[in-house]
């Protein structure tokens, strides 16, 4: 049987880790995040299909390619989870099961970064534990789909 795939979305300035504000973002980098979520597909047998853009429309362009192709959507919508209703509903059109990521923890800091659109559509968010958060992302969404598989 094909490994089940999930999409880790990766939005504007994430191209930075390692160089953007290390005193809250860390050192590590957005390559190492990659490697953090192709540790955990490896152990679990699962593919990863991983991006970044610093452009909005491209990442609705691929939260609608996820249909019929994920079983689910790991999203770190940066400065986007704030502000667009775009994402969204791209999330809620295709209905994907979704963890939301924020390595930062996002209610520590400034107001406006309290809210986010995005965790409307997410099953669950975990932010402020840093890049470990897309690791532990990866082993959510795998249980959730194994439940689903199991019912
Ligand atoms: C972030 C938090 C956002 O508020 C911010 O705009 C980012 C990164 C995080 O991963 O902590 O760009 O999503």
């Amino acid at each position: 049987m094909k490994r089940p795939l999930i999409a880790v979305l990766n939005g504007p300035n994430l191209n930075m880790l390692g160089l953007r504000q290390p005193e809250i973002y860390g050192r590590a980098t957005l390559d190492d995040v990659e490697q953090v979520c192709i540790q955990a597909a490896e152990r679990l047998d699962i593919a990863i299909d991983f991006r970044q853009t610093n452009i909005e429309g491209e990442l609705v362009s691929w939260i609608q390619e996820c249909r019929g192709r994920a079983r689910g959507i790991i999203i770190n919508p940066a400065a986007y989870g704030h502000t667009s209703v775009a994402l969204l509903d791209a999330l809620l059109s295709v209905g994907l099961p979704t963890v939301e990521v924020h390595i930062s923890n996002i209610h520590r800091r400034e107001s406006f970064r309290h809210h986010t659109y995005t965790s409307q559509a997410a099953i669950g968010v975990i932010c402020g534990l840093g890049v470990r958060g897309y690791g532990l992302a990866v082993q959510a969404l795998y249980d959730m789909i194994e439940d689903e598989d199991e019912r």
